[in-house]
């Protein structure tokens, strides 16, 4: 296929939220991408070529991401089982993609870690995105990362939970509710993704990935609701982490709720005055999502 951008780059996770929603702004701006998505997940992109890949590792990838600029990593879990825990996935498969871009020498790649993280962190999401993180840079490689709050847009994890407790009647909001989040929209994500590809400014850089609004998880609940009626309820943290220890399918996570309890805030006026966009609120993210 002939492009008139000859920018090409790779992204993994294309399968993704993310990763969907970058891949088909990048397409719209005409830069190739080469998607990279397990085997049998490959049928659900619509957009650039894809390429089959279980963790990274394998050889013959070298020769399909040749002349890409950039690697976009957006692998990642947020959630462990035995059989996928947070060292295999948030910090191998990252070693894995550092291997292969020195191997079909792309020079830069961009990685999502999560607001909040740091070296003092505590738990052991954010250790993994941490130590990811370290890999990155310790690297060589021209890096941009972002640590995102909660990114929101059509089909984000965070409103289909909120949608299907609405769905059957109650709103459950962990603790207080008092905590805060700053959720940013997944178009602004792909806008600042795709500046970060080529310009300079974003070399070798940790951002925080954060909408313009901090809001609490009530606050954020009530605009989610739209004027609906539906009651909300307040769960005792201790019956919620409980729930979450006991049962894998509860809504809320061991760790969906360090990050919710963690109150993890961060610094929009840097991420604006770096990319100069204009920011969609959550509000009108919220109107225009189909969540009604
Ligand atoms: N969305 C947010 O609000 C948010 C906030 C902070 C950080 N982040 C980070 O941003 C990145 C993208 O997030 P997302 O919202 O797009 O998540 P997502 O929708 O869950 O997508 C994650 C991707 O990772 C792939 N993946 C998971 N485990 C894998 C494994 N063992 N081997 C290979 N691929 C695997 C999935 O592949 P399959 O499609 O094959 O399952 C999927 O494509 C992640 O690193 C996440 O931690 C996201």
């Amino acid at each position: 296929m002939e492009h008139k951008n000859s920018l090409k780059v790779a992204i993994t996770g294309t399968n993704g939220f993310v990763g969907k929603n970058v891949g088909k702004v990048l397409v719209k701006k005409e830069i190739s991408v080469v998607g990279i998505v397990r085997k049998g997940k490959g049928s659900s992109i619509n957009f650039g070529d894809v390429v089959i890949s279980e963790d990274l590792s394998e050889n013959y990838l070298t020769s399909k991401l040749h002349g890409c600029t950039a690697f976009l990593h957006f692998i990642g879990r947020g959630k462990q089982t035995v059989d996928s825990d947070y060292q295999k996935v948030n910090v191998g498969i990252t070693k894995n993609a550092i291997k292969l871009c020195k191997k079909a020498k792309i020079k830069k790649i961009i990685y999502i870690s999560g607001l909040g993280v740091s070296e003092d962190t505590t738990f052991g999401y954010f250790i993994s995105k941490f130590q990811a993180e370290q890999e990155i840079i310790n690297s060589g490689l021209d890096y941009t990362i972002f640590r995102a709050s909660y990114i929101i847009g059509k089909d984000d994890s965070l409103s289909n939970l909120l949608f299907k407790q609405m769905k059957k009647g109650t709103m459950m909001v962990p603790g207080s509710g008092r905590y805060r989040l700053q959720p940013i929209f997944v178009g602004d994500v792909a806008e600042v993704v795709s500046q970060s590809i080529t310009q300079k400014k974003f070399s070798n850089k940790i951002i925080d990935l954060v909408g313009p609004t901090m809001i609490t998880f009530n606050d954020y609940i009530r605009d989610f609701l739209q004027g609906r009626k539906t009651p909300i309820k307040n769960i005792n943290l201790e019956d919620a982490y409980r729930a979450a220890l006991n049962n894998p399918k509860t809504d809320f996570g061991i760790d969906d709720l360090n990050i919710l309890v963690g109150d993890y805030v961060g610094n929009h006026k840097k991420l604006k005055s770096i990319s100069g966009i204009e920011f969609k609120t959550h509000k009108a993210v919220l109107k225009t999502s189909g969540f009604s």
